[in-house]
């Protein structure tokens, strides 16, 4: 008789239960509570979050700053040419440490049509669309003698930390990418002031009909 009435029960809450687990799945239907969550596990973990706050630690501060003479993996930054644009002797470099490729122009070509052609323009002479607006002073003309003369290294290092009026890129633009941009703007002074001679023999006489 007790039996019976247990098998009822169990038999009840079965039928109970599955239907609360269907009215779970059924979806579409607006509702303002928070849905069923029948296997919460790592989603409800307890964990640090960036800036959080710590119990643990005695400053309170869920992150922690790396000790005292550990390098993250891939932040050694070991190469000061690459890295600085400078030699070993602090000198800046005088060309680029990537090899020049068409593929590293095209980035770079890209990449200063983004991050430098609203102030230096397209052609890099200086005439960007920010000259129409107010700012302390002009953008320079990367065509400039001084320019042209000037190391590889100094165009990465006005990059990286920016020059007088100009603001630093280092934040936005990877270090590789700074380097394609000196190539670029290499490519960019050389399109300026080339001769006949520089061109391909056969693109020569092509230009010489014009
Ligand atoms: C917000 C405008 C702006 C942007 C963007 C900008 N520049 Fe400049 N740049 C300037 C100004 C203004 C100067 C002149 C600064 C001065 O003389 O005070 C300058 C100067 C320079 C110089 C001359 C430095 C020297 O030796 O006098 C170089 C080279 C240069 N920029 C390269 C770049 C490159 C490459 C980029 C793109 C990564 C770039 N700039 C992006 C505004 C800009």
């Amino acid at each position: 008789m007790k039996s019976a009435l247990l098998q009822q029960q169990t038999k009840f809450l079965i039928a109970a239960l599955s239907l609360a687990i269907l009215a779970g799945c059924y979806r579409g239907q607006p509702s303002s509570k928070p849905p069923i969550h029948l296997n919460p596990n790592m989603d409800t973990q307890e964990k640090y979050k960036p800036m959080g706050e710590s119990k643990f630690y005695e400053d309170h501060l869920d992150m922690r700053t790396p000790p005292e003479g550990t390098v993250a993996r891939g932040e050694l930054r070991a190469d000061k040419i690459l890295y600085e644009g400078k030699n070993p002797d602090g000198s800046l470099v005088l060309t680029n440490p990537l090899p020049v490729s068409t593929a590293l122009l095209k980035t770079g070509q890209e990449r200063f049509n983004i991050y430098c052609s609203p102030c230096h323009g397209g052609a890099g002479d200086g005439k960007g669309i920010m000259t129409k607006y107010r700012y302390p002073v002009p953008p320079t003309n990367l065509h400039d003698q001084r320019l042209i003369d000037s190391p590889d290294g100094h165009f990465f290092d006005v990059i990286t930390h920016g020059i007088r009026n100009m603001p630093l890129y280092a934040h936005q633009i990877p270090v590789e990418t700074r380097w394609a941009i000196v190539a670029y703007v290499r490519a960019l002074q050389l399109s300026q002031n080339a001769s006949l001679a520089d061109v391909p023999k056969d693109v020569q006489a092509q230009l010489g009909k014009k």
